[in-house]
Formats: structure tokens, sequence, C-alpha cells
């Protein structure tokens, strides 16, 4: 049987994605135009900017998905597209250029959760991925470790209590002047950098759980500076920062995972998300998955920040167990990817 193929779109932060996905997986074109310049003066992404930037490009990037892939609207199976969670004016402006491109075709609108879309990108260069499987997905938004069942059920193991690890990174570039987005500029210099150099001690919550925390490691970057701002007008007191920062939040991410290690048993660990491109995250996983003797999948850097593809691949498997929305669809800022939570212990 041929391949078929769907129209998807994402527009929940700050990356304006149209992609075309085949049932079989299939990429033909992902487009992202992203908004770093829009945001870079105010070092963090301002939601009315967001939409207004989404309205402008949405279009064209549309068309020129399309014109990459080399197929028309009519050729398409289906629209998805991202219904949350998100910011609410990001999230209108896709979901109603969905609704009208559904309106206009008469192709079904498939409603896609933004972090389903995440775990699912790493099925896209691994399609053999065996269930139970163990999700890391760290994003700007979002921190979250998922045990995902099969391809429906998911439950939550670890939420994060305050800010997303993306948004710890993007507050230390802030504090350093390094610009927006912060974890490339952060990962950069940490790759020259000492991560012995700067003490920073893991969380330990006053309840006792094992949820994931990040402000005390973005308060004790602060805590750094302010005690010898000069020093940091030298480079590699920059870096060593970043390196120790760095180094003190992925063994943060990783405790929670090894901890899940022991309690469940799975046959993978995917990482996903933005924060996924860190090398240092990239690399530590491959060494605890090893050491664990556990396959181990993170995707192609363009599939781990936000892009239509991932949310092509979720909106495949809502088709085919038959998940039509309707056109009263609204965003759901705070849409749940997970069925049940089960908190580490
Ligand atoms: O998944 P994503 O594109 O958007 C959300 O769903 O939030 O993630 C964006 C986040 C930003 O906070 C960005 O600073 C972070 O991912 N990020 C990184 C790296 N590349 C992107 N963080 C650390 N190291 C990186 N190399
Ligand atoms: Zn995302």
């Amino acid at each position: 049987m041929n391949e078929r193929f769907l129209l998807a779109i994402e527009s929940s932060c700050d990356d304006t994605s149209v992609a075309v996905v085949g049932d079989k997986g299939t990429i033909l074109a992902n487009l992202v135009a992203n908004q770093d310049f829009d945001h870079q003066p105010y070092a963090g992404v301002v939601p009315e900017i967001a939409s207004r930037a989404h309205i402008r490009v949405i279009e064209s990037v549309f068309g020129q998905a399309l014109l990459k892939a080399g197929l028309r609207l009519s050729d398409m199976h289906a629209i998805a597209v991202t219904y949350g969670p998100g910011l609410v004016g990001s999230l209108l402006v896709g979901l109603n250029f969905a609704k009208g491109l559904s309106m206009a075709s008469s192709l079904p609108l498939v409603a896609v959760n933004h972090i389903r879309g995440h775990v699912r990108a790493c099925f896209l260069e691994n399609p053999g991925i065996e269930y139970p499987a163990l999700a890391l997905i760290a994003s700007g938004g979002h921190s979250h470790l998922f045990l995902v069942h099969d391809v429906r059920q998911t439950s939550l193991l670890v939420k994060t209590r305050d800010d997303a690890i993306g948004e710890a990174f993007d507050k230390l570039s802030k504090m350093l002047g390094l610009g927006f987005p912060g974890g490339p500029a952060v990962d950069r210099l940490a790759q020259q950098g000492d991560s012995t150099s700067f003490p920073f001690s893991q969380p330990k919550l006053s309840d006792g759980s094992f949820d994931f925390s990040f402000s005390g490691f973005k308060t004790a970057a602060l805590r750094h500076i302010e005690k010898d701002p000069e020093s940091f007008c030298h480079l590699h007191t920059r870096q060593n920062l970043c390196a120790s920062f760095q180094d003190a939040v992925v063994t943060h991410l990783l405790d929670r995972v090894s901890r899940a290690l022991r309690q469940h048993s799975v046959k993978s660990f995917l990482l996903g998300g933005g924060v996924a491109c860190n090398s240092t995250l990239r690399s530590k996983a491959q060494h605890l998955a090893d050491e664990n003797n556990l396959p181990y999948f993170v995707s192609a850097p363009a599939l781990c920040t936000d892009n239509a593809a991932m949310i092509g691949a979720e909106g495949w498997i809502q088709l085919e167990q038959g998940a039509h929305a309707s056109l009263e669809l609204s965003p759901a800022i705070r849409a749940k990817p997970y069925q049940s939570y089960l908190p580490l212990t």
C-alpha cells in the first residue's frame, strides 16, 4: 500500500512549524520558523510577541512545507495540530489555521498533545523501540519523567515543582548576558569549562518527594556571580560556572532516572525535548543506559526541539485510534500527556 501523508502544525510556544509526515514515519518536510530574534531583547519568550510572530509566518511556512514535500493539501489524509499544553495565544494561531484548512479541504482534524509529541519524536528515527519505556522529556516549558506502558498508556513519575530545566538554562544565560535561547549558549561555554569549579548542592525537598526542582540551582548560580562579579569578566570563569551548573542539573535529572530504573522494569530509555540537545545530558544519559544494559534513544537535535514532525507522528497514532477532533476544539494550556500519576518513592 502506498504511504499516506498528513499535514502537521505546531505553534505551542515560540516556533512555527509545519510538517508532512507519512504513516510509515517518512518526513517529507519539517519546516520550523523560530522567533529567537524577536525574543532576544527580553531574554525569554514574550507571549504577545510570540502569537503575533506566528500569525506573520504561519501561512508561508505552510506553503513552503507543501512545496518541499511536493504535495498538495488535497493529497493529505488529515491535519494534525497541537492543542496544548502551551501559550494560549500561540496555540490559538496554529489551531485556527488548522481549522480553516480542515474546513476548506474537508480533511479530518486530529488534536495532538505537545508533550506526547516529544515522546513520539524518538520513534520517528527508531520505530522499533520496545515498551515499557522510560521517557525523560526536558524542555523549555516542561520537565517530566514518564513510564510509557504502551502506545496509549503513559504514567507520570516525576514532574517539576518550580522551573522547567530549559527555563533554568535560559535564566543562567540571562545572568551571564549570553543571549537567548540560553541552553545552547550555556552548553557551548560549558564544554570549555571545569565542572568542579563551583559547588552546587543537589535539592532535597522538605516533603521527601522526588520531584524535580531547578530554582535552587539558579539561585546558587546568582550567589556565585554576586560573590565576585568582576571575575565573570573573564571568559574562563563564565565557562567554569556554565560547566558546574550544567553538570549539577544533569546529575539531578539522572538521579531521578536511576531511581525510576530501580522501581520499574523497562525495555528502553528515551530522551526528548529541547534540553535533550545538551551535550552533557546526551553523554551522561548514554552512560547510565549502558550501565543498566538498556537500549537508549535520543533523536537528532532538530527532532528534540519543537517541530511539527513529532506532532505528525503522534497524530498518526491518534488517527489510528479513531480520535478525530471537532471544529469546536479549544486550546488546553495545561493539557495532560499522561493517564495516571505514580510518584517515585
Ligand atoms: O522543546 P523546546 O524546543 O521548547 C519547549 O517545548 O519548551 O525546548 C526549548 C528549550 C530552551 O529552554 C532552550 O534553552 C533549551 O531547550 N535548549 C538547551 C539546549 N538546546 C536547547 N538546553 C541546554 N542545552 C542545549 N544544548
Ligand atoms: Zn516542546
